[in-house]
């Protein structure tokens, strides 16, 4: 279902653009803020990885939000839904290139306490935000069917928001903001998971009826 006038004037690739430009905005700001190249990088990592949690969150509850509230601002968020999505995905482009370039410039740091197992949850969350990206197309979707497509970005969904609480559980020890992130992708899942429940309660009620 799609809701051609309703919401904000900022949509399409205008909005994708502007929030691609953010992360960028954000990530040099944060570089430039340390004089040590390595404390830069990685706290351009990080802040990446939370411009990220941020996009992916909004795409992940769109289609609950209209559901639990449906307001014009939870319509258009739906309705904007494809081009916060590749936004998201430009955002981990990001972070990608900046773990590239740390691992490659500071390696001893970089895989201190990591090991290449590590990196397994990580490079499958890559690989399930590049067929994501690759397929978030019309064409794809009549490509794949609507049924496949719709099996891929229901999984890979699930696959890239168990990865953000993996990321966060791992770090919990090392500051409190990790409990936060923590906390907010498991409400995430459990507002979710609630909304599938009121639409199948729907249903049935409907059934009922008929
Ligand atoms: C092989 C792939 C990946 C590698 C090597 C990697 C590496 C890293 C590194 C080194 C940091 C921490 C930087 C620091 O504090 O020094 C980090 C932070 C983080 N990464 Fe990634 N990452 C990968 C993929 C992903 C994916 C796919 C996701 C999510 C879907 C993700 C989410 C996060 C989060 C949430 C943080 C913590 C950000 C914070 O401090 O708030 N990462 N990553």
């Amino acid at each position: 279902m799609t809701y051609p006038n309703s919401g904000s004037g900022l949509r399409g690739w205008t909005l994708f653009l502007l929030m691609s430009l953010l992360v960028l905005l954000f990530a040099t700001t944060t570089m430039l803020l340390h004089t040590e190249l390595v404390e830069a990088l990685r706290s351009a990592i990080r802040v990446t990885a939370r411009t990220s949690f941020a996009l992916f969150l909004l795409t992940f509850l769109a289609s609950s939000l209209v559901t639990l509230v449906p307001t014009n601002g939870t319509k258009a968020l739906l309705r904007e839904r494809r081009f916060l999505g590749l936004a998201f995905a430009f955002s981990h482009l990001v972070h990608g290139i900046l773990i590239l370039t740390y691992a490659q410039l500071f390696p001893e740091t970089f895989w201190a306490g990591r090991t290449p197992a590590a990196n397994i949850p990580g490079s499958t969350g890559y690989l399930f935000i590049l067929l994501l990206t690759i397929t978030s197309f019309p064409v794809m979707v009549r490509l794949l069917g609507f049924r496949t497509w719709k099996w891929l970005h229901s999984t890979g969904t699930w696959v890239i928001a168990a990865i953000f609480c993996l990321s966060f559980y791992k770090r919990l020890p090392l500051h409190p903001w990790y409990l936060i992130g923590f906390s907010i992708m498991v409400s995430a899942i459990v507002l979710k998971l609630t909304a599938k429940t009121a639409i199948r309660a729907r249903k049935s009620s409907q059934a009922g009826v008929l």
